[in-house]
């Protein structure tokens, strides 16, 4: 079984790419590195110790994807690539439309022209918007109030009118929370680009000397200690909710939207307590006001993906702070 992977050199494509290899799937890596390095490629391999092709290739570039289905016999599609900094879509909503949709639509025009019609779909909890109250669950309205989010929101509406076009369209749709952790080796994780947007990153950038301080944005929100709540999960399950949602459509015809969340929430406050408390390191905090558009609670009720998908989210808030130690330590400057 042969697996393209898009946007495999990112964050949470290397983790399942290596969940994919393990599990015994053959797989083809493509990413344009816009937002990774090409020695993820060797880190997967030198985890895994297996070889796999992979190709420097922009999801725009209809040519060159085309190339990639014609010189692979692709069995089904897990569609990772794409921008994902809100604050950026917000000052450049074209570029967003631009490589999230407009890519997501080449993606699916080629996987037709090819008659791949299987496809696993990085969506995110911020298609819930603002309005709904945690838990959250798949049938809630959707809105959005970023050009990122709007972009998620577009893709599951056209993916939707793609399998109610033609029923062979098999379509696993994943609403991710908040993914945090690294591979127990250490050898991957995220790296972000400059400053990062996201809680975790920033602690283990002031774990590790790079930032002086972390901010919280905000401790006024009606919750337990003020600070904004989200439901922290480990890439690594993550990752092998992947592999249960792609053996799903492998075996059964039909298209669904899953949550992949722990259904758990902490607070700001409590995940600098537990990773100070996993790692034995002081994370110095300053606080300013709220940042614009946070929600104050984002947790999910995972249960669907536990009743169809037969996944549940093993790894705890400890292993969550250990494991992205562990990489930020192993790696000061990423994969520099
Ligand atoms: P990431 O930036 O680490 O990975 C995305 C990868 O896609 C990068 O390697 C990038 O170089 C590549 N890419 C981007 N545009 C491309 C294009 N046009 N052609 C080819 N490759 C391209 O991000 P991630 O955290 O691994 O996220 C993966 C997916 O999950 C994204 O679609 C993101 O929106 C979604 N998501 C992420 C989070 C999160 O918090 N990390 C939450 C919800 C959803
Ligand atoms: N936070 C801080 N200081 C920081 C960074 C974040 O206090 O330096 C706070 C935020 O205000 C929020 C919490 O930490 O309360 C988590 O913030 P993140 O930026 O880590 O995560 P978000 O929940 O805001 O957003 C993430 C992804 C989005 C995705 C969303 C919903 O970045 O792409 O989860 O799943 F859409």
């Amino acid at each position: 079984m042969n697996i393209l992977v898009t946007g495999g050199a990112g964050y949470i494509g290397s983790h399942t790419a290596v969940e994919l290899l393990e599990d015994g799937y053959e797989i083809v890596l493509l990413d344009n590195f816009s937002n990774s390095k090409p020695e993820v490629v060797n880190r997967i391999k030198s985890i895994t110790g297996k070889d796999f092709k992979s190709y420097k290739v922009d999801l725009l570039d209809k040519q060159r994807l085309e190339k990639v289905f014609e010189e692979n016999p692709i069995d089904a599609v897990i569609h990772f690539a794409g921008f994902k900094a809100v604050g950026e879509s917000v000052a450049n909503p074209i570029k967003y439309y631009k490589n999230n949709v407009v890519g997501t639509l080449i993606l699916c025009e080629t996987m037709n022209r090819y008659n791949v019609k299987k496809m696993v779909f990085s969506s995110s909890a911020t298609v819930y918007g603002m309005n709904n109250t945690s838990p959250l669950t798949e049938d809630m309205p959707l809105s959005t109030n970023n050009p990122y989010g709007s972009t998620k929101m577009m893709i599951e509406m056209i993916l939707n009118d793609l399998s109610y076009s033609d029923r062979d369209w098999r379509l696993s749709i994943l609403r991710y929370f908040n993914p945090i952790g690294a591979h127990e080796s250490g050898l991957i994780g995220e790296d972000p680009n400059g400053e990062p947007n996201n809680l975790m990153p920033y602690i283990t950038q002031v774990a590790v000397g790079i930032r002086d301080k972390l901010t919280i944005f905000g401790n006024d929100y009606p919750t337990h200690d003020g600070t904004g709540v989200r439901d922290y999960i480990h890439v690594v399950d993550l990752a092998k909710g992947h592999a249960k949602a792609l053996k799903k459509i492998l075996e059964k015809q039909g298209t669904d939207v899953f949550n992949l969340g722990t259904g758990i929430g902490y607070s700001v406050m409590e995940l600098i307590r537990y990773f100070e408390e996993a790692n034995e390191i002081n994370i110095p905090v300053t606080l300013s006001g709220r940042r614009p558009g946070d929600v104050a609670v984002c947790y999910a009720d995972p249960d669907k993906a536990a009743r169809i998908l037969d996944w549940r989210a093993e790894k705890d808030i400890y292993d969550m702070c250990r494991d992205s130690w562990r990489w930020q330590s192993k790696n000061p400057e990423g994969y520099k």
